[in-house]
């Protein structure tokens, strides 16, 4: 979604802005802009362009844009459409204040029929943010102080908001505020400051960064000063100085062709770093980010999350149920937020699910649920992100980096993986005669990682037998039990890259209605990796196949009783032995990495852009 990034420096502050807007691509945008203010004068550039930011390079590339200040913005459309009147930066009617904007205010209507009617104010775009610019215009026009004039304007806006605003009448300042909507003071070297909404932008740039909550104001000012004052207005003696520890190397392709592709390769690489963190020598389990007292006393569990990590958050859910035997509820976070009666209480234990740690709707959800005092452990994959500020002493950080393609692959295995502990964990707890037993299964676990990178060896033949569907304009993907998670997943891969129609059932479902959707044009991809739902699914399969859908099975090695039956088969090692009594848990582990590949090679096949698929954002930010 929208990225802001400014800078105050020495440097030419055009350099920054443009790399920085490169960085935060990732987070899906339809329009970008930047304004740079010229020194000693009070002239500035403001150049915006609607489409991918090679039309904004462009665009400055042969004028002369000097200045140590300025701000820049990729914008992902919500009010109004993407051209360029909407992009920002948005400058007020007396080109006193520019701005950049991430969030939605929710009075901006009200605000923006009060700024024409009692200050003749006219605007030019469709979006909230012009009229948060005039509002801090009016304001700046009585007390001459771009700090005061916005702090004014926070007390009148309501909403969410990250607010980077200058002047070029005060040529030296940055004034920043947040609420709900992450914005970060990067501190570089030479007196340099930055400022971005996502911290990836700031890694080449500075080593360490203050996160601004909700509320504060900042003042950034030359020679790498700066102030922060907190919501009520008073001077924060002590800023919370976080250091930036991503490897920068996530932020480089590393001569893959997408990013997509080298992270589904990454995958093995971080559940080997995850088993070494959560388990020491003896296999004994270890949470280094959480306080365990937290467990002690519950009678409820409930996961909450949003898309993929809402599938991680369903694999917990059989995890615990079945390891532990503990009962898990789980919620949609957008639902969640919309329940008249919050069935939850001190005695509940929420996890919440993201890998961004920005998502608007896990964090509204989070914020409701701890007003009834529910103790909160999240999953989550950016130390520095909101969400590892809400659960302080209780995170499990998934460490798979950061992740650049919008759609997210080794994340959600990273997540699984997080569940598949911390469900271990509980059911040591809750049964410790059954250690030996699940001494086992964690045994298994630990063979993940060579599993996975056997998969991933067998890339070009999955690609070979994927490429002859690559007309067809839906896919149904089936599984029982533990893999119709794996079915949600691969469908939802290929949904977000190809932006082909598919659709995953509970396999013994597709009778009971979607059958009807079945002809030969409908392939129908189904995991029959061997376990206890193995025969029933084999039987729905079977049901698809007799109604003319060609049909593509994920099959484990040495299983050939089907090989007449299945049209194409997508192989994969056995991951577990099959004596122990929970042996197919682990199967999504596999199951969903040819699932990875296909749609990633449909969709380079397809020519699409993989790691930017059109209307998608990384981190959504609002509700
Ligand atoms: O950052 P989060 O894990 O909270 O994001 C949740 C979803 O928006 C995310 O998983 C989304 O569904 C991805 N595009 C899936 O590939």
């Amino acid at each position: 979604m929208c990225g802001i990034v400014a800078y105050l420096g020495k440097k030419n502050a055009l350099e920054f802005l443009i790399e920085g807007l490169k960085i935060l691509e990732y987070r899906g945008y339809d329009s970008a802009g930047i304004a740079v203010l010229n020194e000693n004068s009070s002239n500035y550039n403001l150049e915006k362009s609607a489409g991918k930011l090679v039309n904004l390079i462009n665009l400055v590339e042969n004028k002369d844009i000097k200045g140590h200040l300025g701000i820049g913005h990729t914008r992902w459309a919500t009010h109004g459409v993407a051209n360029n009147a909407n992009a920002h930066p948005h400058i007020s009617n007396d080109n006193k204040i520019i701005l950049v904007h991430n969030g939605i205010i929710n009075n901006y209507l009200e605000l923006k029929r009060k700024l024409k009617e009692e200050h003749n104010i006219n605007f030019y775009s469709d979006t909230d943010s012009e009229v948060i610019a005039n509002l801090i215009s009016v304001y700046f026009k009585e007390c001459a102080s771009i700090k005061t004039a916005v702090i004014r304007a926070k007390e009148e806006i309501k909403g969410s908001y990250a607010l980077c605003v200058i002047s070029p009448e005060d040529p030296d300042k940055i004034i920043l505020t947040s609420k709900e909507a992450p914005l970060i003071i990067g501190l570089g070297e030479d007196d340099e400051l930055y400022c971005a909404s996502d911290s990836s932008a700031l890694l080449k740039y500075c080593k360490q960064m203050i996160r601004l909550k909700d509320y504060e104001v900042a003042e950034l000012k030359k020679g790498g000063k700066f102030e922060i004052l907190d919501a009520n207005n008073n001077l924060v003696k002590q800023p919370n100085i976080q250091i930036l520890d991503h490897d920068p190397l996530h932020l480089d392709k590393q001569g893959y062709k997408h990013y997509l592709l080298k992270e589904i390769y990454e995958q093995a690489a971080i559940l080997r770093k995850l088993f070494e963190t959560h388990f020491n020598k003896d296999l004994n389990i270890t949470f280094p980010n959480l306080n365990t007292k937290i467990f002690e006393g519950i009678n409820k569990i409930l996961i909450i999350a949003c898309g993929s990590a809402y599938y991680a958050g369903l694999a917990g859910k059989t995890f615990i149920e079945s390891l532990a035997n503990i009962q898990v509820d789980i919620e949609f976070a957008s639902e969640f937020i919309t329940k008249k009666n919050l069935l939850v209480d001190d005695k509940t234990l929420l996890i919440a699910v993201s890998q961004s740690g920005e998502t608007a709707d896990t964090l509204s959800a989070i914020k409701l649920a701890l007003k009834k005092n529910v103790r909160l452990i999240a999953i989550n994959n950016r130390p520095e992100s909101t969400l590892a500020s809400l659960s302080k002493d209780s995170c499990i950080f998934t460490q798979a980096g950061v992740e650049v393609s919008v759609a997210a692959t080794k994340s959600f295995l990273a997540q699984m993986f997080c569940f598949f502990c911390l469900a271990l964990y509980l059911a040591e707890i809750k049964s410790p005669e059954k250690k030996e037993a699940l001494k086992k299964i964690k045994l298994q676990l630990h063979l993940q990682p060579q599993i996975i990178e056997q998969i991933l060896a067998r890339a070009e033949v999955y690609k070979q037998k994927i490429l002859p569907f690559a007309e067809k304009k839906a896919f149904i993907f089936l599984g029982r039990g533990i893999n119709y998670i794996t079915a949600l997943e691969g469908a939802l891969k290929l949904k977000e890259i190809t932006y082909i129609q598919a659709t995953a059932y509970p396999a013994g479902e597709m009778k009971h209605g979607p059958i009807a959707t079945l002809d030969h044009d409908v392939p129908v991809i189904s995991i029959l990796t061997n376990g206890d739902v193995y025969d029933k699914t084999v039987h729905n399969v079977m049901e698809a196949k007799t109604r003319g859908a060609p049909n593509i099975a994920i099959l484990n090695d040495g299983n050939d009783e089907l090989d007449k039956e299945i049209d194409v088969i997508l192989r994969v090692p056995v991951n577990y032995e099959e004596e122990s009594e929970f042996y197919d848990l682990l199967s999504p582990f596999v199951g969903v990495v040819p699932f990875q590949l296909i749609a990633y090679y449909l969709a380079e096949y397809m020519g699409k852009d993989i790691d930017q698929p059109r209307n998608l954002a990384k981190s959504v930010t609002v509700e």
